[in-house]
């Protein structure tokens, strides 16, 4: 529990709040979930906030928006240790920590443009989930986990 003297970020009434985020992962948690301030939701981010689990941590709350499974599994991969917290009427209704897939559809493109998932083909892309990335199933390149929010699918 956090005390009032401790709070940085302010509570929401209805959202989620996605925490212990990898210190330095918050911007890549937006970038995934397609925020860029355009579309008018709040959105709160705290960076380096003190953790007692990790340290350090990033914390992201979004007003009014739950998030998809597809969203969830690519949030595992850049921050395996997250706890997405659902708020209704400021309280957390629901508490669930992300869990990594063994496989990833149609959300990571192939950074080898040779890839045959990016020829003109209709074919998803696939990716096998390693312990720090992803491996293509078509050609075996390998995206690190700090390169999967560059490589997204889905925005
Ligand atoms: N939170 C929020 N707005 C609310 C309720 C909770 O922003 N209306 C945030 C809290 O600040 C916290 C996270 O959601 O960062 C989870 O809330 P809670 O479960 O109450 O906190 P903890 O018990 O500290 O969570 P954990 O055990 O997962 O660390
Ligand atoms: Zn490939």
């Amino acid at each position: 529990m956090t005390d009032d003297h401790q709070l940085r970020v302010s509570k929401i009434r209805n959202g989620t709040v996605i925490d212990h985020v990898a210190a330095g992962q918050a911007l890549n948690v937006l970038a995934i979930l397609g925020i860029d301030g355009t579309s008018g939701e709040a959105v709160s981010v705290g960076m380096n906030v003190p953790s007692d689990r990790l340290g350090r941590k990033d914390i992201v709350k979004v007003e009014g928006r739950e998030l998809s499974q597809s969203e969830v599994d690519v949030l595992s991969l850049i921050a395996p240790a997250a706890s997405i917290n659902i708020v209704r009427d400021y309280d957390v209704v629901e508490k669930n920590r992300v869990v990594r897939p063994d496989a990833v559809a149609s959300i990571i493109s192939c950074p080898n443009r040779n890839c045959i998932s990016n020829a003109d083909e209709p074919i998803r892309s696939r990716f096998t989930v390693l312990s720090d990335g992803v491996r293509c199933d078509y050609c075996e390149t390998i995206v690190r986990e700090d390169e999967v929010a560059a490589n997204l699918d889905v925005n």
